[in-house]
């Protein structure tokens, strides 16, 4: 057998790489154990949001509502991300309130379109309201992210949300379907 002429030091770090990696496999197999089955990342959920969206049983209202979220679309402040979002939020009076993303270097404390739109029109004195078109220019649908579904549950209720692109609506849901297990206020006791 060959004379092993590693320092001290050498096999100390060797034995300690040895440790770490077999440190990080158990942590792997806990990770693995803990989401028993199957890991939902990588799901392919745009498909079935587009899939499972209704069918677009009022496109005039909704391209005419599109329209509006393209056009506040234009004035996003989207310096950091130059993802430009628009969004426009139907009062059950007809109203139609607009609202883009508006971004800043801090980057948290990013406003999204959606919520920009709401608190325009909460603030407005608005407080019924039927539907809200997201817009972005992307294939794919932008729907409104978590907090943002949050704060539409507490203010609209269940609404339609209609996604679009810079082409028209591309796919139409009840905010019940995309928050089916909202916190809201009859859970306070
Ligand atoms: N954004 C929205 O305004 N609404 C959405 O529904 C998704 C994301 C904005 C936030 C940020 O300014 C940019 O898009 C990239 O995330």
């Amino acid at each position: 057998m060959l004379p092993d002429r590693r320092s001290g030091l050498e096999r100390r770090s060797a034995k300690a790489e040895q440790a770490e990696h077999e440190r990080r496999k158990a942590a792997q197999r806990r990770t693995s154990a803990r989401r028993s089955g199957t890991d939902r990342r990588d799901e392919t959920t745009w498909q079935q949001l587009s899939m499972d969206g209704s069918p677009l049983d009022r496109p005039d209202a909704d391209v005419s509502l599109v329209d509006a979220a393209a056009e506040a679309r234009t004035r996003a402040q989207a310096h950091y991300s130059h993802f430009m979002v628009g969004a426009a939020l139907e009062t059950a009076d007809g109203v139609v309130i607009g609202g883009c993303n508006i971004e800043n270097a801090t980057y948290g404390l990013t406003l999204c379109a959606e919520r920009v739109a709401l608190v325009k029109a909460l603030s407005d004195g608005h407080s019924i309201f039927t539907r809200l078109a997201v817009v972005a220019d992307t294939d794919a649908p932008t729907p409104p992210c978590g907090p943002c579904r949050q704060l539409l549950w507490e203010y609209c209720g269940d609404i339609d949300i209609i996604l679009g692109n810079l082409n028209g609506p591309t796919g139409r849901f009840r905010l019940s379907a995309l928050l089916p297990m909202p916190f809201d206020r009859r859970l306070l006791g």
